[in-house]
C-alpha cells in the first residue's frame, strides 16, 4: 500500500529525472550524483537523495563506487531516439496536470471538472497563457501522434477515397501517411492552432495537402469522401462531442465516411489500465472521457450517424467507421 500511496512522489521523481535530461546523460555511462548535478546545474545533495529513491523503484542502479547507471526501465525515459515516453511523462507529471489530479476528491464530491474548479478556466485556455506548459503539451502530442499510424494504415483501406479531411489533425501525421501511401488521395488538414498555417508539407505530398484553420464547433470543410477524428472526441464531454460530430455530419455528403480513431475500450483479457488511466486524465483535465462502444453508438446516433463498424488494429487504437444515417 505504501508503494501505491507514494505514487505522487514517484511521479515527481520521474518528472525531475526526465526534465533534467538525466536519462540521456546516463546513457553515456555511470555517473556520480555530483557530476550529474554539475551537468544539470542542480543541487548535488537533493539530487543524490532523489536518485537513491529512484534506485528503489528500478529506474537507476547504484554501483559500489556510488555511481548511478540506467536500468532497462530507466532507459525508456531517454528522449533519443524516440521521445514519446519522455515527452508524455513530462506531460502526465506537469504542473498543470498536478493541480487537477490533486483535486480528484473535490471532483468526485461535486462532479465538477477538477481543472476548472481550481483555475477558473479550461485547460486549453490556460495553455494559451502558459508557453512553457503549452510546449510540454505540444511535444507530448506530436511525439504520440506517430503511435499506431502503421497499424491504422494496415487495418483500413483508404484507397477508396479521393479526398480526406483530417479534423483537428494537429500536424497531420496520419493524413500524411495516407497521402504518401495512396497517390490519388487529396488531403485537407483542418485545425484551430496557429501552427496550421506554418505547416511545411513533405515534398512527396505537398501538391495534394491543403491546410485550413478553423474551429470545429462552428464549421468543418465540406464535400470530402472521408472525415478523420483521431484522438479528438475523448477530449470533450458528450454534449461537446455531439456538436463536433454534427458539424462533421453537416459537412459530409451522404456517401462519405466518418472514421473515429481512439484508444480501444478494454478487450477480453486486457486489464484496461491504460484506458482507465487516460479516462481519469480526460475527466480531471478537460472534462472529456474515454468511451465504450455503446457510448460511441449513443453520441453517433444523437448526431445523425449510423451504428459504427468496429475495426481493431494491432495498436492500442480502434477505428469506428460510420456514415450519415
Ligand atoms: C490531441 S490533439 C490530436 C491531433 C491529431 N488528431 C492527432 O491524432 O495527432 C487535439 C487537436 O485538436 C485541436 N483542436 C482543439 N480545439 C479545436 C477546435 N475548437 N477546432 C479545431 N481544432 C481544435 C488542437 O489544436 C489539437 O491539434
Amino acid at each position: 500500500m505504501l508503494r501505491l500511496t507514494s505514487g505522487h512522489l514517484t511521479a515527481q521523481a520521474l518528472r525531475v529525472f526526465a526534465s533534467l535530461g538525466l536519462p540521456d546523460i546516463l546513457r553515456e555511462g555511470p555517473k556520480s550524483a555530483a557530476d550529474l548535478a554539475l551537468a544539470t546545474k542542480s543541487d548535488a545533495t537533493t539530487l543524490f537523495r532523489t536518485l537513491r529513491f529512484l534506485a528503489t523503484i528500478d529506474i537507476v542502479k547504484r554501483d559500489e563506487n556510488g555511481e548511478f547507471s540506467l536500468t532497462r526501465l530507466g532507459r525508456t525515459l531517454c528522449k533519443r531516439p524516440n521521445p514519446v515516453i519522455h515527452d508524455n511523462t513530462l506531460l502526465a507529471c506537469s504542473a498543470l496536470h498536478w493541480t487537477a489530479i490533486g483535486n480528484l476528491l473535490h471532483a468526485v464530491k461535486t462532479g465538477e471538472n477538477a481543472f476548472r474548479a481550481i483555475h477558473g478556466k479550461a485547460y486549453f485556455e490556460s495553455l494559451g497563457e502558459n508557453p512553457e506548459e503549452a510546449g510540454i503539451f505540444n511535444a507530448a502530442m506530436n511525439s504520440a501522434s506517430q503511435i499506431g499510424i502503421g497499424a491504422i494504415l494496415a487495418a483500413y483501406d483508404f484507397s477508396a477515397f479521393r479526398s480526406v479531411v483530417d479534423v483537428a489533425g494537429g500536424e497531420g501525421a496520419l493524413l500524411r501517411g495516407i497521402l504518401a501511401r495512396h497517390k490519388h488521395v487529396r488531403g485537407i488538414l483542418f485545425d484551430a492552432t496557429d501552427a496550421i498555417e506554418q505547416q511545411v508539407p513533405d515534398e512527396m505530398v505537398a501538391d495534394r495537402l491543403t491546410t485550413i484553420r478553423g474551429d470545429f464547433f462552428s464549421c468543418v470543410p465540406p464535400g470530402a469522401d472521408a472525415y478523420l477524428l483521431r484522438r479528438i472526441l475523448h477530449n470533450w464531454n458528450d454534449q461537446e462531442a455531439i456538436t463536433i460530430l454534427r458539424q462533421c455530419r453537416g459537412a459530409m455528403p451522404r456517401s462519405s465516411k466518418l472514421l473515429i480513431i481512439e484508444l480501444a475500450a478494454p478487450q477480453p483479457g486486457d486489464s484496461g489500465f491504460d484506458w482507465a488511466f487516460l479516462d481519469m486524465l480526460m475527466m480531471l483535465i478537460n472534462g472529456g472521457r474515454e468511451r465504450s462502444l455503446h457510448e460511441f453508438e449513443q453520441i453517433l446516433e444523437a448526431a445523425g450517424f449510423s451504428c459504427p463498424r468496429v475495426i481493431l488494429t494491432r495498436s492500442p487504437y480502434w477505428i469506428l467507421e460510420s456514415a450519415p444515417a
